[in-house]
């Protein structure tokens, strides 16, 4: 079972001050939300006729998961998502992104539909609704069919056709109710952590692994949105999610330090979105991308690009580069920030608002980059358990805001950012870390699944009351700019 976090010394919490806003500052209509993944807070994964996916077995394998924990019950939201919606009601936060387990509706991943996983979508979608909340739906966070990793999973090149009839089906279903759509979370991560370093699943370390995996999932972003389109209405708005980091050199003036920055940026910012845009793979600035191709076929060029309406935008800090002998092809390795006496969350991860600034600013950047949307950013600290049913975590609010105030800057110089969604709405099953790492603006008791709002939610609930429901004296908080 999960851990309880300790309090750590106010010394440690970020320093950054937070902006001054308010809703209002953003515009009419800015989206706010909170985002999730099914299989980070379902639970009950083999229920009702859905089939296992990679993470259901790889959380099996020994010493992979920290603590062996695993997601097979993670917040209950399969059974509990009626209240928990009445809850983000509640909080008045009017979005909401989830993603669908591909397995419940399609246990062999192609085939066989599980009504009983279709009607479970339906159900939250509908739920959403009744309760003013817009949906946004996630195809692929994450979680293959089993079934398919056992034809090759992302390996395959069939993995495009299989998402392409996942996607159509989905939306054939919800399309009516659903106006966002996001074909893949983070496909950096999936490949990257899944096929090349093994911490994810599926757990494959092998670089034919990666560059297979990586070419298919870029012709499946494009192919899958293109799978969309086709069986969505007219309006429905469809885009995809990038994970994404700010990076510096070690040393600004070492050109070596210099350069892997550039390999590091082509690599871990740039792989998925340049193709989508019709730049290709940035091989120019990271060779080793030339090993693509061997996974190509003709017309593939011609297949990756797509024309979202919306990229997802997903920052959680930076990275510090420096040149390294030792790690071949990329000769760049990631100074971590505990050695770099910066202020760190419980991922290990620098608190540095200013990334999500520079991120925007480099997607917004492209000629033809459509809107951006915040659909990730958030923090884990280690907060203090509830207590008289408070959880103190100004750390967490302290980031959030700063963050917010980094997306109102890159709003005020005209960046075409329309929506953020902090990551979480609540704690959750945070993969290789299990539930150690909180992320949540609702804090989870795991063994008796009790939600208590965390300071940093109720500060959110505030900053979404309309300025029309503001007293005068609550117009004070957050301070306000004007
Ligand atoms: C992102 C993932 C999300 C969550 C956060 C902390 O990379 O998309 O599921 O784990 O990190």
């Amino acid at each position: 079972m999960p851990t309880s976090d300790l309090a750590l010394p106010p010394a440690f919490y970020p320093t950054t001050s937070p902006a001054s806003f308010c809703r209002a500052d953003f515009g009419a209509d800015f989206r706010w939300g909170v985002a999730s993944a099914a299989y980070q807070i379902e639970g009950f994964g083999d229920c009702e006729g859905k089939g296992p996916s990679i993470w259901d077995a790889f959380v099996t394998r020994r010493g992979r998961i920290r603590g062996g924990e695993h997601g097979g019950a993670a917040c209950e939201f399969y059974r509990r998502w009626p209240a928990d919606l009445d809850l983000l009601a509640a909080l008045g936060v009017p979005h909401l992104r989830f993603s669908a387990a591909w397995s419940r509706v399609l246990p062999a991943g192609t085939g066989r539909v599980n009504q009983a996983g279709l009607d479970y979508y339906e159900q939250l979608v509908d739920g959403c609704l009744a309760r003013g909340i817009t949906p946004w739906l996630t195809l692929y966070h994450w979680d293959l069919p089993l079934a398919l990793e056992r034809r090759g999973g992302w390996t395959n090149r069939a993995v495009v056709g299989w998402l392409s009839e996942y996607a159509d089906l989905l939306a054939r279903r919800l399309g009516d109710r659903v106006p966002y759509w996001m074909v893949l979370n983070e496909p950096m991560v999936f490949t990257g952590a899944g096929h090349l370093l093994g911490v994810h699943a599926p757990g494959r370390r092998s670089l034919g692994a990666f560059l297979a995996a990586t070419h298919h999932a870029a012709l499946a972003q494009a192919e899958g949105g293109r799978a969309l389109r086709a069986a969505l209405p007219a309006g429905a708005q469809i885009g995809t999610t990038f994970s994404c980091s700010y990076l510096t050199p070690a040393r600004a003036d070492h050109p070596r330090d210099v350069a892997a920055t550039r390999r590091a940026d082509a690599l871990l910012n740039r792989l998925f979105v340049e193709p989508a845009l019709g730049l290709g793979y940035p091989m120019a600035d990271l060779p080793v991308l030339r090993w693509l191709e061997r996974y190509g076929l003709a017309g593939d060029e011609a297949r990756l690009p797509f024309a979202f309406d919306f990229l997802g935008v997903q920052n959680y800090t930076r990275e510090v580069v420096r040149f390294s002998p030792w790690v071949p092809l990329l000769w760049a390795t990631l100074i971590k920030a505990e050695r770099r006496g910066v202020p760190f969350t419980t991922m290990g991860w620098e608190v540095f608002p200013e990334s999500l600034y520079y991120m925007l600013r480099q997607f917004a950047s492209y000629p033809n980059a459509p809107r951006l949307v915040v659909t990730e950013n958030g923090a884990a600290f280690p907060d203090p358990p509830p207590a008289n049913g408070r959880v103190t975590d100004p750390a967490r609010q302290a980031y959030l805001q700063a963050c917010l105030g980094q997306v109102l800057r890159a709003r005020r110089e005209g960046l075409p950012v329309d929506g953020y969604f902090a990551w979480s709405f609540t704690d959750n099953f945070e993969w290789a870390e299990g539930y150690r790492p909180r992320f949540g603006l609702v804090h989870v008791d795991y063994p008796t699944q009790q939600r208590t709002v965390k300071d940093s939610g109720r500060w959110y609930q505030q900053l979404l009351r309309s300025e029309a429901e503001l007293t005068a004296a609550e117009r004070h908080f957050p301070a306000h700019s004007h």
